[in-house]
């Protein structure tokens, strides 16, 4: 391989899943002409492509211009006005959607709630009313730091309903965090709760944002949802339970009509290094590209009771537990708590009580089912499920195939949707009713996507080359800058490829055009000239029955450059010498001796960001014997590090 931006794919996967004739029957894309058909449409003419399929939302105001100006600064339906509210309530009241449950809550502790289109609608209203009393004009940043209650649901629609921007922070973050946000965003009001739920034990969020306020002076207001009923502090003058202001609120709040290009919310996402970036999303583009990436991707149907398990702090929750579903009309299933509360069984449980029928999950949680053993799963009724979904790793085959045979029965669809914060909306992803899937391949671009695999000069790569993930051509629910600094958004995405927008993975195609990615590219490892993926050797491992999770770093290495290190996390018992030997050689025996680990070291958990990916970065300083220098306030369990530290040979 003679360009050195390449990376080495060594791990090869055989398995084809064609979609089951029954699903591809009733899909809502149901044949390879039909994808390939809007795919090419999408490509060539995309004006034509989106203005058609923004037909499927609600305007106030039609618009001029379906595309105006070229990436990065592209422009969406300018001209157009909208309210993305109205779009995901209002409209569906006009329907028999009106009487059906848009949200089917369920907390950890049991207690339920179901909230139809009419009563959504009622306390959006009402709480829009609320924020308006408040002070809070359109345009006006809300910080919402809740935990997964329909209340969340409920302010992210009111500040839509009135044009407030919300900043979403996920409620595992420190008071810190919500300070620096709050800053960034300089916002005017947080909303917030006493508490919340996780594993029995009580989050004090009230306390936090207490501590940020010390910190983040722009802040006027705080409304606090009583959920735990824990003590709380109420500042006069600033501090305002929400049951009282909704109390005297009045239901009708008509939805503000406001352009396209309106600013609907802010999410902050970490890089390696810096301040946490402020991705802004703005209104018809990511509303479009959300509700139809649902119907494509989850094939929603108004029959389905649908459930994603991400936490509404990330953008996974915004786009496909709110926005998306919801645009769409769907019954979306919402809960609050742990998956091992009160015991293992718990998402299982929910499944079987609720007749969830798509339920989309991540990687790591997928790893955390197999660990935890069949019997879960095995104890409920999981036949009213029809498609499963992944996101936010690559999936390593083997939990893949667990996925599909354990929960999927071999009857559902998996599709592994590969898509990121700064994209808005899924990108890449199986279409459940027309691809052939294979573990660990995240497949073929969505219509409207158009990526390529290149090299470091910009040159796209033959197949079964891998190299650098990028999209060519703008796509409507791509982020249109970090908030505040415009500057660090062309410079993060756009000045590493010219042309095209790049944010940080390694991939490669195959000859049937299908996608792997291979991670991030800060995490590729440089043996011996060879740059591996980090994800092939880790996929590797975890195809070992003992082996539950692995994460693979390189560490400096007189004579390879770089060697490689393998974190292990065992199904059960502790590893012994044997083992580490015995992983060795299975490596090598299925990857090929340039992959050979120079080191195993087994740890009873890998330290991971709080939405659950690897920290990669920091098992690289623990590898090389180094003290960390990193940014570590995204670290779920700082505990992790030091015992993998002390356990050091
Ligand atoms: C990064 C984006 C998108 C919602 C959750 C994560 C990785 C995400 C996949 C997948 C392989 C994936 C990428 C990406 N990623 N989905 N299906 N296969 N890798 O959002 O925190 O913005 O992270 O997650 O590395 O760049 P995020």
């Amino acid at each position: 391989m003679s360009n050195s931006s390449n990376i080495e794919s060594i791990l090869s996967e055989t398995r084809s899943f064609p979609p089951p004739a029954t699903f591809t029957a009733q899909a809502n894309i149901g044949s390879e002409e039909q994808y390939e058909q809007l795919w090419h449409m999408a490509k060539d003419d995309p004006s034509k492509f989106w203005g058609e399929m923004a037909e499927n939302l609600t305007w106030f105001q039609r618009w001029d211009t379906v595309m105006d100006g070229d990436m990065p600064n592209t422009k969406w339906f300018t001209g157009g006005k909208l309210n993305v509210s109205y779009n995901c309530i209002d409209r569906h009241l006009e329907t028999e959607r009106r009487n059906k449950a848009a949200i089917i809550w369920e907390g950890e502790p049991g207690d339920t709630r179901v909230l139809r289109y009419q009563d959504l609608h009622r306390e959006v209203c009402k709480f829009a009313n609320v924020l308006k009393s408040l002070g809070i004009e359109t345009g006006d940043r809300v910080t919402l730091y809740m935990p997964m209650i329909p209340e969340l649901t409920i302010a992210m629609l009111a500040c839509a309903r009135i044009g407030a921007v919300h900043s979403i922070i996920f409620g595992g973050f420190s008071a810190d965090a919500v300070a620096d946000r709050n800053n960034d965003a300089q916002a005017k009001l947080v909303i917030t709760a006493d508490g919340g739920w996780r594993r029995g034990k009580e989050i004090p969020l009230k306390i936090a944002v207490d501590a940020s306020l010390e910190k983040s002076p722009s802040v006027e207001k705080v409304v606090v949802v009583r959920r735990t009923g824990g003590d709380v502090d109420m500042v006069p003058d600033r501090d305002l339970w929400w049951h009282d202001l909704m109390a005297d609120a009045s239901a009708e709040c008509d939805a503000v009509e406001l352009d396209s290009e309106h600013p609907l919310f802010i999410l902050y996402t970490s890089g390696s290094t810096g301040k946490p970036k402020g991705v802004l999303h703005t209104s018809a583009g990511y509303l479009l590209g959300t509700m139809m990436t649902s119907q494509w991707v989850f094939d929603l149907k108004e029959e389905d009771t649908y459930w994603c398990t991400a936490d509404i702090g990330w953008i996974t929750g915004h786009s496909y537990i709110c926005y998306g579903p919801l645009a769409n009309g769907a019954s979306i299933v919402m809960y609050e708590g742990a998956p091992n509360w009160p015991d293992e069984g718990r998402f299982w449980e929910l499944i079987e009580k609720y007749q969830v029928s798509i339920f989309y999950t991540a990687p790591t949680a997928i790893r955390a089912f197999i660990k935890w053993g069949n019997e879960w799963p095995e104890k409920h009724d999981l036949s009213s499920l029809r498609l499963l979904g992944t996101v936010g790793e690559p999936i390593n085959p083997e939990a893949w195939m667990w996925y599909h045979e354990v929960i999927g029965q071999e009857r559902c669809p998996i599709v592994d949707t590969w898509w990121q914060t700064e994209t808005g909306g899924i990108m890449i992803s199986p279409l459940p009713g027309v691809t052939a899937t294979k573990p660990g391949s995240c497949s073929r671009p969505l219509p409207g996507v158009v990526p390529d695999i290149v090299t470091e000069k910009g040159e796209s790569l033959e197949a079964n080359q891998g190299g650098l993930l990028v999209m060519r051509q703008p796509w409507p629910h791509m982020l249109r800058t970090l908030y505040g600094d415009h500057d660090r958004f062309l410079e993060t995405y756009f000045s590493t490829i010219e042309g095209c927008y790049f944010a940080g993975d390694g991939a490669r195609r195959d000859a049937d055009g299908y996608i792997w990615v291979m991670g991030r590219v800060d995490d590729v490892i440089n043996v011996s000239g060879h740059r591996l993926s980090t994800m092939e050797v880790e996929s590797a491992l975890v195809a070992h029955e003992r082996v539950a999770e692995a994460a693979v770093v390189g560490f400096p290495h007189e004579i390879k450059g770089e060697g490689i290190c393998c974190f292990v996390t065992l199904k059960h018992d502790d590893g012994t010498e044997d083992l580490k030997a015995e992983l060795i050689r299975h490596v090598r025996h299925q990857i090929g001796a340039l992959a050979t680990p120079d080191q195993i070291r087994f740890a009873a958990s890998l330290p991971k960001t709080r939405s659950g990916k690897i920290m990669r970065r920091l098992l690289r300083d623990i590898a090389a014997g180094r003290e960390s220098t990193q940014d570590t306030s995204t670290l779920e369990d700082f505990n992790i590090l030091a015992k993998l530290r002390n356990d050091e040979e």
